[in-house]
């Protein structure tokens, strides 16, 4: 049976991280933290103690150990079952973090219950392509972006925020990030600004451009 153009190409973006080495992603996630993208995230987020937090493509788990004692309630998800695996291992003395195998934008929930969702570093390569994905980048890959937005979007609660960050790596794709394939991909999505606040940040992190999405929604 052939398959829907979708589940291809999860299963090709699934296939790419799953053959890449969980310790040297971890290590890449602790120099991003390090150069100061977790607390930039964090800045956007406003987190409260009761917030439930979704952290979409959770990778090896450091955001959630991160915020894990400022918030009651969160859950990682991720395509990856390696990268997953490390991830229940750095979080295993942590008591109020579930994680889950899915692929963003078939997350498996039903309506609004998170007040904070996070796509930290994990914007799936689609918004600028990752090296890892060129081969398989195509167009397709945009309407991937904007369904991932959108049923995130869908899950917040009303004045909810979710926060995305990406590295265009320069500041001219930076700033094509922010005038162009993010206005595009809230369009695709069918978010207008009566449905939510949006506000694109670049900035320069150790030694290179990262972005940053914010995405507030109204009621
Ligand atoms: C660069 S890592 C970032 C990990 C983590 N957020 C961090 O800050 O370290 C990207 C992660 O996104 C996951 N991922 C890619 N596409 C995904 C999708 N469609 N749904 C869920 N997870 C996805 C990958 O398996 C990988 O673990």
């Amino acid at each position: 049976m052939k398959k829907d153009p979708l589940h291809a190409i999860l299963e090709e973006v699934r296939d790419s991280w799953g053959i890449r080495s969980p310790d040297d992603e971890h290590w890449q996630a602790k120099r991003r933290k390090t150069a100061g993208e977790y607390e930039w995230v964090l800045e956007n987020l406003a987190l409260k103690q009761s917030d439930k937090l979704l952290d979409i493509g959770c990778g090896t788990g450091l955001f959630l150990e991160y915020i894990n004692e400022m918030v009651d309630t969160s859950i990682g998800i991720d395509i990856s079952e390696t990268m997953l695996k490390r991830a229940s291992r750095n979080l295993a003395y942590k008591h109020n973090v579930s994680l889950l195998r899915s692929a963003a934008p078939l997350l498996p929930f039903c309506k609004p219950i998170f007040n904070k969702i996070v796509i930290v570093h994990a914007a799936f390569g689609v918004f600028i392509p990752n090296p890892h994905l060129w081969n398989i980048y195509n167009e397709d890959m945009m309407d991937l972006s904007a369904d991932v937005i959108k049923n995130a979007f869908s899950l917040l609660l009303p004045y909810g925020v979710l926060v995305l960050t990406l590295a265009p790596g320069s500041e001219d794709v930076g700033e094509k990030v922010k005038q162009k394939l993010i206005p595009d991909a809230m369009k695709k999505a069918g978010i207008g600004t009566e449905d939510a606040s949006v506000t694109t940040t670049v900035r320069k992190l150790e030694s290179t451009y990262f972005a940053l999405v914010r995405i507030e929604k109204k009621s």
